[in-house]
């Protein structure tokens, strides 16, 4: 099997928790990226190391805040930082997570920053893949 080092932004959260467990099951190195492991992706602390050598980064991070103003900056501040590491790094692959119907919510603060984070990552020069989910509070 081919073994890929794979980074998961968010990798302690309800999502990015259950995705490191699948994908080390899978074989593959997965590394869990969140503040509490020292990686930053508002400040950049940490992204540089975390980023070496891998092939795919998954970014399943939220905001702590879903105030309209602290979305907003959180989304833009972090994929930008993100994928300006995934382009040094050359990382192969960029993956996120984003919420089904996001295009048509526009009147939300949280779903304008979801179609940010979106426009961003397709104006990129990483490959992607933008998942669409819905929504679950609970494991
Ligand atoms: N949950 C759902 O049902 C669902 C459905 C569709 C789409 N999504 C999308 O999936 C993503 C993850 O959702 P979730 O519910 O799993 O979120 P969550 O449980 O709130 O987890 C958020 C993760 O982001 C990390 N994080 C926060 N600020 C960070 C920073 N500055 N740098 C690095 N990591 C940071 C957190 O860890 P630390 O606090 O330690 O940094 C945590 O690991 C979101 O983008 C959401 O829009 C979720």
């Amino acid at each position: 099997m081919n073994t890929l080092k794979i980074v998961v932004i968010g990798g302690s959260g309800l999502i990015g928790s259950k995705l490191v467990k699948q994908l080390r099951e899978q074989g593959h190195e997965a590394l869990a990226a969140s503040r509490d492991s020292g990686i930053n992706t508002l400040t950049g602390e940490g992204l540089a190391e975390a980023l070496r050598g891998a092939s795919v980064v998954v970014d399943v991070s939220n905001s702590p805040s879903f105030e309209d103003a602290a979305v907003l900056k959180f989304f833009e501040t972090s994929t930008h930082n993100l994928l300006a590491a995934e382009t040094e790094a050359h990382v192969g692959h960029h993956v996120a997570l984003s919420v089904v119907g996001t295009a048509r919510l526009s009147e939300s603060g949280y779903f304008r920053a979801k179609i940010a984070q979106e426009r961003m990552i397709k104006q990129s020069s990483v490959p992607y893949s933008i998942v669409h989910a819905t929504s679950s509070s609970s494991s």
